[in-house]
């Protein structure tokens, strides 16, 4: 059996996936003409051409920008079932994704039509695909923490379908402190909370992440490795650190690959897990996030199986169930071998 092959029958969860980081250049053209929206692009191979970035805010700016396209509650669900279609394939049985509601209700769309349109392509996915999911609702750090709460406000009726909060976009100048009243006030409502840190924040972020804002997760991460002191305090935690070393290399967070932190990761005692990011941005799915990344780092099987048990373990799913896809983890390890 080839490494691919043994990747993509591997059961895995991924834990840092951007649902409008899956927009794919050939569906943001179909919504944007169903939705009569012109995009400053003449053709798919045209927008292609223009995802080559620099750094974080290099991409942020085009990903807002294609997000224009999304309207209607079907624009949702279609973005989600493309998504889990291709996930699927992966071998993914369970994902949480964020999605960014600040980036719709400040262009009109309302919270409603966009939390109404992922929940009905999860639904769908769990019962043709196989692939269960829950929400993370993001909010936008280059805004300040006003519109956070009014997101948190606009979410109250959805609160049963939101798993928990997390905090993204540009990260450099909007440490996590700027919104720890509002993760407070999110605990405080039974949400989970993450948080990105460490993409290109320095270390004292991760820091913050954890003692302000009290995170279950960090979203990156890498940046922790420069401090030996906050690496401990992560390992002695047990806290999971969602990595994803394709959005590392296309943002240039490290620039080649093969100089990726994950081995390394692991070998301290980081619970690091793999995953996408905004795949239709960075060159690849879970998959190809796995494999490429396995190629270049040498992962063994063993660092492979672990990375694929963090993934379940280190999510929010009910402790039995995250028994069960452990034991389906062994027991096709055991098949395999
Ligand atoms: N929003 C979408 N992808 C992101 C990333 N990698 N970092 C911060 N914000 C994001
Ligand atoms: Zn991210």
């Amino acid at each position: 059996m080839t490494t691919a092959d043994f990747i993509r029958g591997l059961p895995k969860a991924e834990l840092h996936l951007h649902i409008e980081g899956s927009l794919e250049p050939e569906l943001m053209f179909e919504l944007g003409k169903r939705n009569g929206i012109a995009l400053p692009f003449k053709s798919v191979e045209d927008v292609r051409a223009a995802y080559a970035f620099s750094n974080l805010q290099d991409f942020l700016d085009i990903y807002y920008q294609g997000a224009g396209v999304l309207i209607t509650e079907d624009d949702f669900k279609d973005l989600a079932l493309a998504y889990f279609r291709r996930v699927a394939a992966d071998g993914c049985k369970h994902v949480e994704l964020f999605f960014d509601p600040q980036t719709h209700t400040d262009r009109g769309v309302p919270f409603r039509v966009v939390i109404e349109g992922l929940l009905a392509g999860m639904k769908e996915a769990e019962t043709s695909l196989g692939v269960t999911s829950s929400l993370i609702l993001c909010y936008l750090r280059h805004l300040d923490e006003d519109a956070a709460f009014a997101t948190l406000k606009d979410a109250e009726p959805y609160l049963d379908r939101i798993m928990g909060v997390g905090l993204d976009s540009s990260e450099v100048g909007h440490p996590p402190s700027k919104f720890a009243r509002v993760f407070k006030a999110s605990r405080e409502r039974g949400l989970k909370l993450v948080a990105h840190a460490g993409e290109e924040g320095p270390p004292a972020y991760v820091w913050e992440a954890l003692d302000l804002l009290g995170v279950d997760r960090i979203d990156h991460g890498n940046r922790a490795l420069e401090d030996a002191a906050l690496v401990k305090r992560l390992v002695a935690e047990g806290m999971t650190l969602t990595v994803c070393p394709l959005s590392n290399l296309k943002l240039c967070v490290v620039h080649d690959l093969k100089a990726h932190p994950l081995k390394k990761m692991l070998g301290l005692g980081l619970k690091a897990t793999l995953n996408s990011d905004d795949p239709a941005y960075f060159g690849g799915y879970l998959g190809a996030n796995w494999t490429q990344t396995s190629d270049a780092l040498g992962l063994t099987k063993d660092e492979l199986v672990t990375l694929a048990k963090n993934s379940f373990t280190g999510s929010f799913l009910p402790p039995q169930t995250i028994a069960r896809h452990l034991a389906d983890i062994d027991a096709y390890v055991a098949k395999g071998s």
